[in-house]
């Protein structure tokens, strides 16, 4: 396994191996690695020649009030867990390195990033947009593997790349959970005891939501919604938002809509977590 921190390098490298017909496989991530990220790279590992993973805590897709000081990081144990999985190259630039002073160009989706995380979060998904963007150029893949833990991102960028013809296919990852049933994330750290067992009421709010309009069908969304944010309520959390919307469109669902995502975001102290689950209709 190799490690880069230069953007000219990893190009170099990437368009080398493309040359040579090798397939390239590429999970982006923001490091403090979990088994979710994992499962990202074992599907990027079994269909690639080469896996590059990035690890890079992206400064535009943080707000100033936000976490980006304290969000987690341990290189050295992330590239263990890289190295164990036999991931080929690790990029890990400084944000010096990613972003020139006085760089001035975003890539922008305006859709489908409008509702839900792009509603409290204004500015992160152009931020992501516009990292992942620049990912894609520098390490040249032929897929790249976004996980459905974020699945308004997934769905952004799956837009991004048809709207601007990235030459890369993006496969959805599933959602990898703990035991307990909460959804892992590189945030769970923040947590105290108690707040990470109160933080169980997303997954069940949301489970009960699911189970409501899976019986019931689209009419018990208003009431399925009310109830999982008054299960978040009740076990002391602050709902950000909790919502049902068409995946295509990420507006509410018509007849015509064929998957609905049920989305929720909520504060427990000051860690804001994030959970979905996916319905066929
Ligand atoms: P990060 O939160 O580190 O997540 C990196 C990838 O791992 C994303 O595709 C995310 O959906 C996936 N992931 C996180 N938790 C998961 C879980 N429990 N199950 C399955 N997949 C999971 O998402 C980002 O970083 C950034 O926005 C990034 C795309 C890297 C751009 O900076």
């Amino acid at each position: 396994m190799i490690i880069i921190n230069s953007r000219k390098e990893l190009q170099k490298f990437a368009l080398e191996q493309k040359k040579q017909g090798k397939v390239i496989g590429f999970v982006p991530t923001m490091g403090f690695l979990h088994d979710g990220h994992l499962s990202l790279i074992d599907i990027a590992r079994a269909k690639a020649d080469i896996v590059i993973v990035s690890i890079f805590v992206n400064p535009t897709q943080f707000a100033p009030t936000e976490d980006l000081d304290q969000y987690p990081r341990d290189f050295d144990r992330d590239a263990n867990l890289c190295a164990d999985r036999k991931v080929d190259v690790i990029f890990a630039p400084t944000p010096e390195e990613m972003y020139p002073d006085d760089a001035s160009t975003w890539v922008t989706e305006t859709e489908l990033s409008k509702p839900l995380c792009g509603a409290s979060r204004p500015t992160f998904f152009r931020g992501v947009t516009t990292v992942v963007a620049k990912l894609f150029l520098l390490t040249q893949p032929d897929f790249a593997v976004f996980g459905l833990k974020d699945a308004q991102q997934l769905f952004v960028i799956k837009r991004m790349v048809r709207d601007l013809d990235f030459p890369i296919e993006i496969i959805p990852g599933a959602l990898v959970r703990d035991s307990d049933g909460l959804a892992l994330s590189s945030r769970n750290r923040y947590l105290s005891d108690d707040e990470r067992s109160r933080a169980l009421s997303i997954h069940k709010s949301l489970l009960e939501a699911r189970e409501l309009i899976e019986k019931q069908g689209l009419s018990a969304i208003g009431s399925a919604l009310e109830n999982a944010k008054n299960i978040m309520a009740s076990a002391g959390g602050n709902v950000d938002y909790v919502s049902a919307l068409d995946i295509d469109t990420m507006k509410p669902p018509t007849p015509h809509t064929s998957q609905l995502l049920v989305a929720a975001a909520c504060f427990f102290g000051t860690t804001r977590l994030i959970d979905n689950e996916l319905i066929d209709l």
